[in-house]
């Protein structure tokens, strides 16, 4: 698959939200990151800005939601308007309910694991997901260091994607820039959320492209896109 690349906004001017959507025009989704000071220690945004944002873009929005009780809130994110709702898997009190009530609101279901969460207590769950997002950075803030320790995991994540013949997405999301995007495609992600990395640039729109081109060439080069 073509690689895609997510901007997260939480990098960009929250005052200037639909101006900062243009900036990077040609993205595949537009990464909104929802924080609720429980899950982590940072407050961000809720379903009135994403009602918002959705008007004011064409860019589907892929909302990640870093809150406690996704089971109760995660479906108002798909009346909100998202495309992809990500709720995390350490927070949900059944998982697998919740991602069929995502999809039969027609949104892509997504889960995401902090860096210390295992994959494999999930394998079974897989057919249910239309996207898992394997975070590289403890989730709470934009500008970390990519953390090498989530690699040997994207790479478990990518055998068992194949293993079942499944179609889903494999995201990554913290730290990800031109230093790091080759190593997480290489290791089997092919959607890359990147924050600092875009909004930080000279010319945003620009830094999607060279990232994508970038992680395009390393998972052509790569053993588990061979024959895809
Ligand atoms: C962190 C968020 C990320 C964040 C990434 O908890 O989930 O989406 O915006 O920012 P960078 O790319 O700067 O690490
Ligand atoms: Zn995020």
């Amino acid at each position: 698959m073509a690689a895609q690349i997510n901007p997260s906004i939480l990098s960009a001017d929250f005052a200037r939200l639909a101006d900062e959507a243009k900036a990077v025009e040609g993205a595949d989704y537009l990464h909104v990151d929802v924080m609720d000071n429980h899950f982590v220690p940072n407050l961000t945004l809720g379903t009135p800005v994403v009602e918002s944002l959705a008007r004011a873009t064409d860019i589907p929005l892929d909302c990640h939601l870093m809150i406690e009780d996704p089971d109760r809130w995660a479906p108002q994110y798909v009346e909100a308007g998202a495309s992809s709702v990500t709720f995390h898997v350490e927070a949900a009190h059944a998982p697998v309910r919740l991602a069929r009530e995502i999809r039969a609101k027609g949104a892509r279901a997504a889960m995401a694991l902090k860096p210390a969460t295992p994959i494999e207590s999930y394998e079974d769950m897989l057919p249910e997901l239309d996207m898992l997002l394997i975070m590289t950075v403890e989730p709470g803030f934009g500008g970390q260091a990519f953390l090498d320790i989530t690699l040997p995991k994207i790479r478990r994540t990518r055998d068992l994607i194949a293993k079942h013949g499944l179609q889903m997405w494999l995201q990554v999301d913290g730290g990800v820039s031109a230093e790091t995007i080759e190593r997480c495609a290489e290791a089997g992600a092919d959607v890359f959320v990147a924050g600092s990395a875009v909004y930080g640039a000279q010319d945003p729109a620009e830094a999607v492209r060279a990232l994508r081109a970038q992680a395009d060439r390393a998972i052509a080069d790569s053993t588990w896109a061979c024959g895809h």
